[in-house]
């Protein structure tokens, strides 16, 4: 369910479509990516330039990065697709680059694991739906965990609820999708390097690809 207080700017979504058919045709023919799957490319490739927080980072660059490092890893497909979608709430909304340095939560998680639905099943969309239920467990369950985080996520966290009671962090650890939210978590909080050099979006699709459930 969408939040009765934030609304997907689906225009300008639709808008990127419109614009894309060309991109979308070459792809169509010659890299046997599921058409579908390409408006969420172009979602990165125009909001993705939108800055990460108060960061030095780029949303695409934070994207990327994490992504990668999940790659690298040996992770299987799903959680590198989650960590390369993880944020992608915040390009569907209307709240401006930085609504979390005004005192506004933009649900992003949700927001994010709700419209990825339409693309994939829940190994992709649980974790995204957790990553920040993720930064509040580990400010609970991991000594030093809250003291390492950038400036940006220990602000974002206060609107988030802080960090969870033992009893949150408890349920927490039973939930489906606990796991991948924890290190997804860990991936996104190394994610925000300036300048730290990464393979282009469209490296990613084969991932994507295997992973969708729909087109
Ligand atoms: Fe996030
Ligand atoms: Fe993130």
């Amino acid at each position: 369910m969408w939040s009765r207080d934030i609304d997907v700017d689906w225009r300008d979504i639709d808008n990127i479509n419109t614009s894309s058919r060309i991109i979308y045709f070459i792809n169509f023919i010659f890299m046997t990516i599921p058409p579908a799957l390409l408006p969420l490319i172009e979602i990165y490739r125009k909001n993705g330039l939108r800055r990460y927080g108060l960061t030095g980072v780029t949303q695409l660059e934070h994207a990327l990065q994490g992504a990668r490092l999940a790659e690298l890893d040996g992770c299987l497909p799903h959680l590198i697709v989650a960590t390369l979608l993880h944020d992608i709430g915040h390009m569907v909304h209307d709240l401006g680059e930085t609504p979390a340095a005004t005192g506004v939560d933009d649900l992003h998680q949700r927001l994010g694991a709700d419209f990825l639905s339409r693309w994939f099943g829940g190994g992709v969309t649980r974790p995204v739906r957790l990553h920040v239920a993720a930064k509040r467990y580990l400010c609970r369950a991991e000594t030093g965990y809250a003291e390492s985080l950038s400036d940006d996520s220990i602000r974002s966290l206060k609107l988030q609820g802080g960090p969870m009671s033992s009893e949150e962090a408890a349920r927490f650890r039973s939930t489906a999708g606990f796991e991948d939210a924890v290190q997804l978590r860990r991936y996104d909080d190394r994610a925000k390097i300036a300048g730290l050099p990464t393979p282009e979006i469209e490296h990613f699709l084969g991932y994507m690809a295997d992973c969708a459930v729909s087109g």
